[in-house]
């Protein structure tokens, strides 16, 4: 949560913090700020609300010009989105400015301290007093680096912290613990950033940080150390995505743009995973064949959309591999002292690799000696630095915060992990493997084929717009589904909307039908004909109690018109695959709703992209 920038160079830093605040929006976007090192000075101003607000009053009142300069847009933790509250924070004496993600934990001790030592904090931040701690620093003639240094000793929590000092206005200096930040390298200009798309139209070479590190940037160079002071190195990289990925290519939203990006992320995530027979090579795992054929449980961890793709992941890898398979929503994992063993094998699904929740239960799997192989979107993101092995889902950036395009490429890579440790272990022949793999190179052209029909969703939309509440019914690997279709209309049209699992229906939630509700109903494949039969039943049942029914059915389902009010089409797959397909309508009607209601569709409410705090 929250974003990050710093700069120094000949540029002015206002213009470049500015822009890389506008990428980095979607991970907050309460309040927004800026501090520039000017004439020994600091320079600032800072605006609850959108980065928009700032921008109206840097115009009404510029700042003076300055190359040195960091940046903010938060999501509100400690203290109400207010001016006060928004970052950046100073020191007493408004020497130093400073950022800050995260929570610092022990910051009520330390504000008694300062407080004691007569400084006078203004905010409720846990922020503020880093500001105050490092000034004292600094007074003692300690460089900003080596008053960072002393500062990170004392605080606990997760944080990324980035500074100025108004007499040194030759060098940000940022730190992190358990929060992320990426260090983009220029040439006569460095960058701070709390993922790369804050510098991305400069730069994109990168160098991400280690953990309780510190890293202070020049106009010359980069120098990073260890929170004890031992010299350190990033590790850097090509950033291989480039600006015209991070902007909207024409559509109204992000999302819309993702949702009609999947046919090219599922054939991405699928890219140089098998040969032309259709056998699996997945590099990236660097867990061994023989450890793999000695797993004995799987455990997939994961929070909201992601865990949905986990629930998907359970009936694919156990039906492939007869592996027991749980699912669990990562914050409640590790607070449940669940059995890990060396041969538990965890799977960690995070679209933006910065999931606070996800990261402390993977700690806690690999205290225990599991092993943790993470699904992932974000290269160099936290998580799969963690992990044991890492399939990237290469879906490319996903700036909307509802997630879609990450959501399905999480799919299509646990597909592709449970048949590669079907093939590994044998529980599978070569030519059944083969059979999926082909399947799920046609998952493009379906998709495709869906978001070709948008119009049809857009028009139920339409209809739908004086909807209160929506419910989504599915069986099996619909069930899913159908959370998925519920949250994403929560998120995005602050709906009430709930997913169930058909089957439970008349154990209580049929109480809510009442003539006109609507209700999406994910019908499975005939493939599965009991699974079948028993969602039509429900159907009717629900109809001849008033719903109206939007019945998502695959092609040449005879028979489903006469309980259908509304039919929408999906592809002839195989029931475990058949998610790829029907959570695009879901998607496209939770983002058609949401702007027809004037929701800000890729920034809802209350949210931000990555929850980088628990
Ligand atoms: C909903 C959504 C969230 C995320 C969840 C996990 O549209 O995007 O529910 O799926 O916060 O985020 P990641 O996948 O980044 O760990």
């Amino acid at each position: 949560m929250c974003g990050i920038v710093g700069y120094v160079g000949p540029k002015q830093a206002q213009d470049v913090v500015i822009e890389g605040l506008r990428r980095l929006e979607y991970r907050g976007y309460d309040s927004a700020g800026v501090a520039l090192v000017s004439d020994g000075r600091i320079a600032w101003a800072k605006k609850a609300g959108k980065l928009a607000n700032l921008e109206k009053v840097l115009s009404e009142s510029p700042l003076p010009g300055a190359t040195t300069g960091i940046g903010h847009t938060r999501w509100a933790t400690h203290g109400a989105p207010n001016d006060t509250n928004a970052h950046p924070h100073l020191g007493n004496d408004a020497r130093v400015a400073l950022v800050h993600n995260g929570i610092i934990e022990n910051f009520a001790e330390l504000r008694a301290e300062v407080e004691a030592a007569g400084h006078e904090l203004r905010s409720e931040t846990d922020t503020e007093i880093a500001a105050h701690l490092l000034e004292s620093a600094l007074s003692t003639g300690a460089t900003l680096t080596g008053a960072m240094q002393q500062v990170c000793a004392r605080l606990e929590g997760a944080f990324t912290l980035v500074a100025v000092d108004a007499e040194d206005p030759s060098r940000v200096v940022a730190a992190r613990r358990n929060s992320p930040l990426v260090v983009g390298i220029g040439e006569g200009e460095n960058f701070i950033g709390s993922d790369v798309a804050a510098f991305i139209e400069h730069t994109r070479e990168a160098m991400e940080l280690g953990q309780d590190q510190i890293v202070t940037i020049t106009r010359e160079g980069v120098e990073v150390i260890g929170f004890d002071g031992a010299p350190a190195e990033g590790t850097r990289y090509h950033v291989d995505w480039d600006l015209s990925a991070a902007e909207k290519g024409g559509f109204d939203w992000f999302m819309r743009k993702e949702i009609f990006e999947q046919p090219r992320a599922i054939a991405d995530a699928l890219l140089g995973r098998h040969d032309r027979s259709g056998r699996l090579q997945l590099d990236e795992v660097r867990i061994s064949d023989d450890e793999l054929r000695e797993v004995d449980k799987i455990i997939v961890i994961a929070c909201g959309t992601a865990f949905y793709a986990g629930l998907v992941a359970k009936y694919a890898i156990e039906h492939w591999t007869r592996i027991p398979c749980e699912v669990e929503l990562a914050h409640e994992f590790r607070y449940r002292d669940p059995i890990l063993t060396r041969s538990t094998l965890v799977v960690a699904i995070s679209q933006s690799g910065e999931t606070a929740d996800t990261l402390m239960a993977i700690r806690h799997a690999r205290q225990q000696r599991s092993k943790v192989l993470a699904i992932c979107n974000t290269n160099g993101s936290t998580i799969p630095r963690e992990s044991d092995a890492v399939i990237y889902t290469h879906a490319g950036p996903e700036i909307g915060v509802a997630s879609t395009k990450g959501f399905i490429t999480q799919m299509v890579a646990a597909y592709l992990l449970g048949l590669y440790l079907a093939q590994v272990r044998g529980t599978s022949y070569a030519d059944e493997i083969a059979r999926v793999v082909a399947e799920l190179r046609d998952m493009p052209d379906h998709v495709q084929r869906i978001l070709d029909g948008a119009d049809d969703l857009y028009a139920l939309a339409e209809e739908l717009e004086g909807a209160r509440s929506v419910l989504f019914l599915g069986r099996h690997v619909g069930f899913p589904i159908a959370l998925e279709g519920a949250l994403k209309l929560k998120e995005l049209a602050y709906l009430h909307a709930e997913g169930f699992a058909a089957g439970e229906l008349k154990h209580g939630p049929i109480a809510l039908i009442e003539p006109g509700l609507p209700v999406f109903c994910v019908v499975p494949p005939r493939g599965r004909d009991q699974l079948h039969d028993k969602m039509v039943s429900a159907i009717q049942e629900i109809r001849a109690r008033g719903a109206r029914t939007i019945v998502l059915v695959e092609d040449d389902d005879p028979g489903i018109e006469e309980f259908a009010d509304t039919i929408i089409r999906l592809p002839r797959v195989s029931t475990l695959l058949q998610p790829v397909a029907a959570v695009v309508p879901l998607q496209l009607f939770a983002c058609e709703l949401a702007s027809r209601l004037g929701h800000d569709v890729d920034q809802p409410r209350n949210l931000a992209k990555s929850v980088t705090v628990e």
